[in-house]
């Protein structure tokens, strides 16, 4: 029986590559068998480039690093060009890169506003929509994986414009999973529960704020970055092939709660 996990021959996109998240993704992905993307404004961590070379080393795949600003006008049509131009397609979109600006509701300014819908959602928008004419226009079959968040159903504190950012693309989510499937294209989400990496070192740094996030969840830890990864392979593999529309919770229960 071939293995429904197998990433063998497609291409994958990864924003947000570099570190955190996207880049344990990335090295999943590829470990399944992918050749992977990895785009980004900064440049790659020593270990994500590490991880990326060991992972191709057991493939015979390829990786590229792709240096991207996605606030730049025009960069998301842009990306998925020169990503074709790099491996010749892209099968596979994962909308990892996201920001977060702290501020209270009160002081929450509009640039806070702006700057955080413009990457977190304004960017894989058009990245989707992008890619997704790439992949109707070959006549291929593709599938997208958003990045949501617990503030996908919660409102949080000291976030608005994360907030409003991470409920929209679970909407957007589930549109392109309504308008793209009949065209090959499936569309899913994965909201992480509490990860640590740079995005949440200033909340682990509060202990009280740690404590309270702990308490809550049912593992009893932080998540990893890691702990997002097989979610990842198996959204964008065969195994998931009648899974469309659906944001998957990777929160060590917190949602139960
Ligand atoms: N860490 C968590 O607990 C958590 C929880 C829920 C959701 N998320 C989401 O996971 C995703 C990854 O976050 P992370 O925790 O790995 O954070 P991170 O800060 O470690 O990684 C984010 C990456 O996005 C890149 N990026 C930011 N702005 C960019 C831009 N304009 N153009 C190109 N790249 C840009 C950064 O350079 C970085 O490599 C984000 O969408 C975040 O909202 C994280």
């Amino acid at each position: 029986m071939s293995n429904p996990f197998d990433l063998s021959g497609k291409v994958a996109l990864i924003t947000g590559g570099a570190q955190g998240i996207g880049a344990a993704i990335a090295a999943k992905v590829a470990e399944a068998g992918a050749s992977v993307i990895c785009a980004d404004f900064a440049p790659m961590a020593a270990e994500s480039t590490a991880a990326m070379d060991a992972a191709v080393a057991k493939t015979g795949a390829k990786w590229w690093y792709l240096k991207a600003n996605l606030t730049e006008k025009g960069a998301p049509a842009r990306v998925i060009d020169e990503a074709v131009k790099l491996a010749g397609k892209v099968d596979l979109l994962g909308n990892v890169a996201g920001t977060i600006r702290r501020a209270p509701f009160l002081e929450h300014t509009e640039e806070d506003f702006d700057f955080v819908m413009q990457i977190n959602l304004y960017a894989p928008m058009y990245l989707s929509q992008a890619f997704c004419r790439h992949v109707v226009g070959r006549n291929g079959k593709g599938k997208i994986i958003n990045i949501c968040s617990m503030l996908s159903y919660q409102g949080g504190i000291l976030v608005p414009g994360y907030t409003a950012s991470k409920h929209g693309i679970a909407g957007i989510t589930k549109l392109i999973a309504n308008e793209m499937g009949t065209k090959g294209i499936n569309c899913n989400g994965i909201a992480p529960g509490y990860i640590a990496t740079a995005n949440t070192a200033p909340i682990r740094a509060d202990a009280d704020r740690n404590k309270a996030i702990l308490d809550r969840i049912p593992l009893g830890r932080w998540g990893e970055p890691e702990d997002l990864a097989g979610t990842a392979v198996f959204l964008f593999a065969e195994a998931s092939d009648y899974l469309n529309g659906t944001v998957v919770n990777v929160d060590g229960g917190w949602q139960a709660r």
